[in-house]
């Protein structure tokens, strides 16, 4: 009994360590999970400004001076087709519907400024994606004549 007691407990020891670590990762998981959850609910709340649920509401050509004016070509470059220096991903042609589009704005998830209704009425964005929605995306490798010599 007194030679086994020491190993038992030492066991013992391990088994607790080892139950007490594995809390540990479970409680980290269930924090990561709230935490993406709070992120994720706004975004699935909000509701689209009634009429603005079409692109074809959108003025693509004011859309496009106020892309400028108001920067977004800075991080995004002046087709919308991003950089590699701002981090600031190609947005045309946009490939998210017009909702999820105008909620990222709202509330970019890393490093993108928020902009607010009153800096960026929705109507600005409507026009925005507009303006978006009419620049093509670039050409597979296969459809460049050049490259298929
Ligand atoms: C200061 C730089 C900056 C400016 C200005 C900016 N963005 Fe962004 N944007 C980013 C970056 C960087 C990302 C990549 C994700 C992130 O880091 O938030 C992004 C991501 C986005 C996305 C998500 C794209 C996707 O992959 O689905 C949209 C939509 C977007 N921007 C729209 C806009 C619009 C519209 C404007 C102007 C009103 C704007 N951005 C102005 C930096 C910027």
């Amino acid at each position: 009994m007194n030679i086994l007691h020491p190993k038992r407990s030492r066991t013992g020891v391990a088994l607790r360590r080892g139950l007490a670590a594995s809390c540990w990762c479970a409680f980290l998981l269930a924090v990561t999970v709230l935490v993406f959850a709070r992120r994720a609910a706004p975004a699935q709340q909000s509701s689209p400004t009634p009429g603005m649920d079409n692109a074809s509401s959108g003025n693509a050509e004011n859309g496009k001076k106020i892309f400028v004016s108001d920067g977004c070509y800075e991080c995004h470059g002046r087709e919308g087709q991003g950089s590699t220096a701002t981090g600031g991903t190609r947005i045309g042609p946009p490939q998210i519907p017009l909702e999820g589009f105008v909620s990222y704005v709202r509330q970019p998830a890393l490093r993108m400024p928020p902009y607010t209704t009153k800096a960026m009425p929705d109507k600005d964005l409507a026009d925005i994606y507009a303006f978006l929605k009419t620049i093509p995306l670039p050409p597979q490798g296969k459809d460049i004549p050049l490259l298929n010599k």
